[in-house]
Order: C-alpha cells, then sequence, then structure tokens
C-alpha cells in the first residue's frame, strides 16, 4: 500500500511538472526568454536586478564618472535612476549589456513630474484644467522629450490623494477628490505609456506613493498615517487602482506608515491588495533609502531584518538603499526568504524590460538626433501655454475688471516678486528645464501691450522677509497708473517634497504690500503663484479680481498675459477646497455627514463658535469670463436596479458676452450606507465648449455597479440600494439637485 501512494505521489509530481512546463510553453516567447535568463543567473545577479542606485553622476563635468561602475559590469545594477543625456545613459548601457556576464540591459529612471525640458504646469495645476486630454498630451510630450536621452522610466504619476494643504506634495498630485485623481492618473499612465511601449517615446510609469502619503499628520513631511481601512480603500487607493488598470508597468511604495505598518514593508498593502486583489503583476520599487529607514521608523531591529521585512512583504527593487545587495544572500541562506519568491520579483523586473523592447535593442531609446531635436519644441511650447492657460482658476472679478480693456487704459502698474521671476515659475522637480528659457509676466505683457500703453513695473518687496523698502517704488509706479496688476505668491519651492508649510498665508510682506496699493483707489488684480490652497480672505477682499496662477512653467508669463488681455477665457476649477484659515483645516467637499450638519445660526451644529466653518472656495469652484446658468436636471429614470444605467441630463446657458468653456461636474449622495458616505462624491464631468447666448444640453451616464459602489462596512466592494442624491453644477456648492432609488 505504501508502495503504492509513493507511486502515486511520483506520478502526481511528475504531472505537475508537465503541467507547469506546459504553462510556460503557453506563455510564449517572452515566458522562455525570462525563464531561461532566470536560469543562467547566480543570486548575486538576480538581487542586481532588484538593486536601483542613482547615477550618480556630476552633469558639470564632461566626462561623467558613475559611482556604481564597478557593480554594473559585475551585474549587480537592474535599474539608475537621475542619468539624464544620451551620451551617460549610453556609457551606463554599454557597461550593462557589453561588459556584465549576462549582458542584461538596465532600466533607467527620472524623476519627470511635468514635463523635462518643456516645463508644463504644475500636476495640481493641470488638474485644474479638468482636461484629461491635454493632460494626457503634456504627459506624452514629457515622455518624448525625456526618452530622447535614454531616460525609460518616470517616476510618476503621483496619485495621492490629500486633504492637507501644509503637505507641500499636494503640488505634485491631484488634489483631493478620488474621481478626478483617477482620471488624471489614467491620463498621464497613458500619455507616458502611450499606445506602444515598444515605440521609442514611450516609457514606463510609476505611480506613487503606494499609499497614504497625503494623509501625514498635521500635514508635516514624513509623519506617521492613520487612516480606517474604508478611507483607504474608498478615499486613497483608487487613483492607484484606476492607474494599475490603465497599464502602469511599475509602483512605488511609500515613505509612511499605515497604521503603524511602514508601506515599504507592507504585505496587506502589496501583496494582499496590489497582486492579490487587483492581479498586478508588475514590479513595486521602494521609495528613496525607504527600506534601510526601517530601522529607525521603528519596523525592523536591524539592517538585515529591513531587507527580509521589505521583501516579503513584497517589495521588489530597493531603491538607494543597498539593504536587499548586502543582506538577501545570507538571509536565502538562512531559509528566510525563498528563492523562488526571489525569482518571481526578478520575473517583474525583466518582464518590464522585456515590454519595453529592451532586450530587442538595449539602445533603441538613445538618440543623438532625437535628443537635439525633440526638446522645447515650437509644439511643445504651444501645449505649455495653453496648459497653463486651462490651469488657472479665476476666483473674482468685480465690476469685470477682467479681460482687460485696453481702451480704457493708457498705463498699467506691473507689481511684485513674481511678476518678472523665472524660477519660481518652475517650481520643484524640474527635470531638465533650464530657468532661462521661462518666459515671465512681464516679458509676457511686453510682448502683447500696444505701444501705446505704458508698463509701470516695481518688485516691491521680496517674496519672504520683511523687507518693506521697495513699497515707496511700487506705491509710485501704481500711482502713475491706471490699473494695478499684483503677482505674489509662494517660491516654487515652498512645494513639493520637503516643502511643508504650517502657515499657508501668502509669506512675508507681500499682503502689506496689497493692502497699500488696494488704498489708492484704483482697480487691483491679484495674480496670486501658488503650489496649494492658501489662506488668502483679506487678500481677496483688498482685491478686485483674483486669478490662481499656480505654478505655471516654461510658457507661464505669455499665458497669463493671454488670460489677462482675454485671448484666452479661463476655465479652471479648483481641484482643491480652498480655506479660510488655517485653522479650518482638514476642510474639504467630500467629507462624511455629522448628526448635527453645520448650521450658521445654530451653536450646536458642525462648526467652531469663533471662525466660519464654511470655506473660503469649495471644490470645483472658478469662474469665466462669461457666466453659465443651469436649469433642468433630470434623470432618465427614478428608480432601477443594479444593472439600470441612470441618464442624467442638465441644460446650461451661457448668459454672458463671451464665448466660453465650462466644467460641468456631477455628484452623487449615498443617503444611507453601512458605512457612512461623503455629502458628495464627483462620479463624473465633461468640460464643454458653449458660445455666448448658446444652450447646450449635458448627458451623463451613471452605471450603479461602477458609480454607486464602494467598500462598504465589511470591507467588500459593491453597492447599496436605498436612496442616492444626483447633483450637478459648476462646482461643488452650487448644484441642481435630483432624487434616485436604488432598488434591491
Ligand atoms: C521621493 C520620490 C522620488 C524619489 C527619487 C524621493 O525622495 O519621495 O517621489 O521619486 O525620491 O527621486
Amino acid at each position: 500500500m505504501r508502495e503504492l501512494t509513493k507511486i502515486l505521489m511520483i506520478l502526481l509530481v511528475v504531472f505537475a511538472a508537465s503541467c507547469s512546463i506546459d504553462n510556460s510553453k503557453k506563455g510564449g516567447e517572452k515566458e522562455k526568454f525570462i525563464n531561461d535568463l532566470i536560469g543562467k543567473m547566480t543570486l548575486e545577479e538576480k538581487i542586481g536586478q532588484l538593486s536601483l542606485f542613482s547615477a550618480g553622476i556630476d552633469p558639470t563635468v564632461p566626462v561623467s564618472n558613475p559611482k556604481y561602475a564597478d557593480d554594473i559590469k559585475a551585474g549587480r545594477v537592474g535599474a539608475v535612476f537621475a542619468a539624464f543625456t544620451t551620451r551617460d545613459i549610453e556609457r551606463l548601457q554599454k557597461m550593462a549589456v557589453e561588459e556584465s556576464r549576462l549582458g542584461i540591459p538596465m532600466l533607467f529612471g527620472y524623476d519627470v513630474i511635468h514635463g523635462f525640458k518643456t516645463i508644463f504646469p504644475m500636476p495640481l495645476a493641470e488638474t485644474a484644467s479638468w482636461n484629461p486630454d491635454l493632460i494626457r498630451h503634456t504627459a506624452r510630450i514629457a515622455a518624448d522629450e525625456a526618452s530622447a536621452t535614454g531616460v525609460n522610466w518616470f517616476f510618476a504619476p503621483m496619485v495621492d490623494v490629500t486633504h492637507e494643504p501644509r503637505w507641500g506634495r499636494g503640488v505634485e498630485g491631484s488634489g483631493e477628490d478620488p474621481y478626478l485623481a483617477s482620471v488624471v492618473a489614467v491620463a498621464r499612465v497613458k500619455g507616458y505609456q502611450g499606445d506602444d511601449l515598444k515605440d521609442v517615446s514611450t516609457v514606463a510609469a510609476c505611480p506613487k506613493h503606494f499609499a497614504g502619503y497625503g494623509f501625514v499628520e498635521a500635514g508635516k513631511e514624513y509623519a506617521p498615517v492613520d487612516v480606517s481601512e474604508g478611507r483607504l480603500r474608498n478615499l486613497i487607493l483608487p487613483p492607484f487602482k484606476a492607474a494599475i488598470d490603465a497599464g502602469a508597468l511599475t509602483m512605488m511604495s511609500a515613505f509612511n506608515d499605515v497604521n503603524g505598518v511602514p508601506a515599504a514593508a507592507n504585505k496587506f498593502l502589496m501583496t494582499d491588495i496590489l497582486r492579490g486583489e487587483w492581479n498586478y503583476n508588475g514590479f513595486v520599487v521602494s521609495d528613496f533609502g525607504s527600506i534601510d529607514s526601517l530601522v529607525v521608523q521603528g519596523y525592523a531591529e536591524n539592517n538585515k531584518q529591513t531587507a527580509e521585512l521589505a521583501f516579503n512583504a513584497g517589495g521588489d527593487i530597493d531603491m538607494e538603499s543597498s539593504s536587499y545587495k548586502d543582506n538577501i544572500p545570507a538571509l536565502v541562506k538562512e531559509g528566510k526568504i525563498d528563492i523562488r519568491d526571489i525569482d518571481r520579483a526578478v520575473r517583474n523586473v525583466l518582464n518590464v524590460k522585456w515590454e519595453l523592447g529592451l532586450f530587442k535593442d538595449p539602445y533603441k531609446y538613445i538618440d543623438k538626433t532625437r535628443e537635439k531635436t525633440r526638446m522645447l519644441t515650437k509644439q511643445n511650447l504651444e501645449t505649455a501655454r495653453q496648459m497653463a492657460w486651462e490651469s488657472f482658476v479665476l476666483l473674482k472679478n468685480n465690476n469685470r475688471v477682467l479681460p482687460l480693456d485696453l481702451k480704457k487704459y493708457r498705463s498699467i502698474a506691473l507689481i511684485g516678486p513674481l511678476a518678472d521671476n523665472q524660477a519660481d515659475y518652475m517650481g520643484t522637480w524640474i527635470a531638465q528645464g533650464d530657468t532661462f528659457n521661462v518666459v515671465t509676466l512681464k516679458q509676457g505683457l511686453e510682448k502683447q501691450l500696444p505701444s501705446g500703453i505704458r508698463l509701470n513695473y516695481a518688485k516691491g518687496c521680496n517674496i519672504e522677509g520683511d523687507d518693506c523698502s521697495g513699497f515707496s517704488e511700487a506705491i509710485n509706479a501704481a500711482r502713475r497708473s491706471d490699473i494695478i496688476l499684483l503677482a505674489i505668491g509662494e517660491k516654487g519651492n515652498m512645494s513639493g517634497e520637503s516643502g511643508s508649510r504650517g502657515d499657508i498665508t501668502i509669506p512675508g510682506v507681500q499682503s502689506e504690500l496689497l493692502y497699500e496699493l488696494s488704498k489708492l483707489d484704483k482697480p487691483v488684480v491679484l495674480l496670486l503663484s501658488n503650489g496649494r490652497p492658501l489662506a488668502i480672505e483679506k487678500e481677496v477682499a483688498a482685491s478686485d479680481a483674483v486669478l490662481v496662477t499656480w505654478i505655471p512653467g516654461t510658457a507661464g508669463g505669455d499665458a497669463v498675459a493671454d488670460v489677462l488681455l482675454g485671448q484666452y477665457n479661463p476655465s479652471g476649477k479648483l481641484p482643491v477646497t480652498f480655506p479660510r484659515s488655517v485653522s479650518q483645516v482638514p476642510i474639504y467637499y467630500n467629507h462624511l455627514p455629522s448628526n448635527r450638519p453645520g448650521d450658521p445660526s445654530n451653536r450646536y451644529s458642525c462648526s467652531y463658535i469663533d471662525i466660519p466653518f464654511t470655506p473660503l472656495y469649495p471644490f470645483g469652484y472658478g469662474l469665466s469670463y462669461t457666466t453659465f446658468k443651469y436649469s433642468d436636471l433630470k434623470l432618465d429614470r427614478k428608480e432601477g436596479g443594479e444593472n439600470d444605467i441612470v441618464k442624467v441630463s442638465v441644460k446650461v446657458k451661457n448668459t454672458g458676452d463671451f464665448d466660453g468653456e465650462e466644467v460641468v461636474q456631477l455628484y452623487i449622495r449615498d443617503v444611507a450606507a453601512s458605512l457612512i458616505r461623503p455629502v458628495k462624491e464627483l462620479k463624473a464631468f465633461k468640460k464643454v465648449f458653449i458660445k455666448k447666448g448658446e444652450e447646450k444640453t449635458i448627458t451623463f451616464e451613471l452605471k450603479p455597479e461602477r458609480d454607486f459602489a464602494f467598500y462598504r462596512a465589511d470591507m467588500t466592494y459593491g453597492t447599496e440600494p436605498g436612496r442616492f442624491l444626483i447633483f450637478a453644477g459648476t462646482n461643488s456648492q452650487d448644484v441642481l439637485k435630483e432624487e434616485y432609488l436604488l432598488k434591491e
């Protein structure tokens, strides 16, 4: 009997083995190639594929001397980052391909966050355009420019939803709403990766930072994150899922912990959700040095344990910390890391290299002609200008002071530390963007103003500090002018990584300058440069018009001038709530309902006794030079089941004096649910052009299983029958409302 069992067991093993051989055959050429390659690799070479180091290149010396040359030649490096010229990338790739034993090509990663040479507005500003097609286009251009130097992997898009204006990195993301952030994430992934990964202008995307970075406590950089699973799944994870579904090849984990477990070693995130629930089969790269820092973060006892914890949780590539390189060999020997898991991780990495076509031609991206001809082209600059137009948000326009009526003015005062400032129009993460290519507002206006109109320029003050000595010159310039344009706000590096601010007002004495100018009894146009929502209640009150220009990039000055002069009618909408003061933070439109909803006339309501609870400007807000009137919100049915599509229509009429674009927004509210749902949730939007006097009917389709579903109290995903409110309007506050019943 025992003999029989033994024979059966042997047969079973042989059968299973033959099945797995069949499987690999089924996978075809790629699987065979990768399996063969893995079969030839030593453990050291395998760990090499899981190691990413910065190129250590000094771009100022003629011949670069990469720090890791010997490791590359020994097959101990699978990818490098921050190499960005054909000369350097070719040199590094040759070391890997021609001097290492197996000749495996490397990935070249880079933080191309809002353009490579042509710098577009910061990602948060791009989101304010609510124009995913244009965002996809700028992402495409960024990939086209960067790939021309050999870069084949972007550490982007950053898809962290945040409710924290103090957090500096909000500027790299898409604001406070998971739906808008998902739409933008998809646009960027598709822009970077294009339609065909074999094309020389497409690069691998890397959505980051998985997950929860946008919820660092008090908006303080690198602080802990404590979020419920419901919040994680319903608010933070959707853009990551959308990016993966759009085909993102890679993913970066975050620095922060999530409920006590650092993201870099978080099995729940990287293995259970990402691979288990979402079937992701790309690789996960850690953030810079975040595996090493598991010790300081209080998760690992020592450096050796960092590798064990991060790797076994599902982290494939170690960025910069050397922890995998130094510790995995011993951990494999001790049986703490399974070699089959190493092979799986290596396969994930080789798979991306295959998909990019690097095994066919490791030098496919390196093309000196493209490097010379693809950068800062006329079309790229035109797109940067258009993107900037669409990103601007008009918050106020009393007495229609904008667009400037040049028939009325003989002289214009242009004042402020951001009026003739190239560096701060670029922001952070500028890849290979050059400051001297930036068009300042002063330059933009000088190009366009007719010769009969004088531009009286004065800087007035610095962005920071308390020096008011320039005020008198500025006031004199204003006195000599018919209207005042004041460009103030934040420095470009006051947002971005390590750019958290505790005080989100306009820095320095810039607001004082505004108050002085506003005493002159001349119209004041406030042009705000900012990488986050700012608390500007008093500044708005002191101005006649307010235009948020964010951090507008290379073509910024031309674009602001265009909008001031009416060449483009603003259409941007806020992707973030603007608070009245920092004390209201966090303040966001998609909050959960209270048992006693805020009511200014009732002390015992969700409010404060000393400050208002309402925002200065709500999510989705933005004016146009024209006006739009909404009417006739209609649902084609009042009730239906899970499979019934709800057709929603609303009429929008351009009632003003200009043609213009409007972002028509559709929100829902699930009235009662096992896990209470936000008071409003954006579910769709359309940006439409409407001629003056024209009325358009805008239609949307709501699909219950897609638009009414959420992670319920038991953390399963799906809908719950009951009442829903459907809203449509020009922002999250000013809406028309209808009711719908989702039946069992
Ligand atoms: C940032 C990442 C970035 C990485 C590489 C880190 O400090 O958090 O977003 O991709 O550095 O530059």
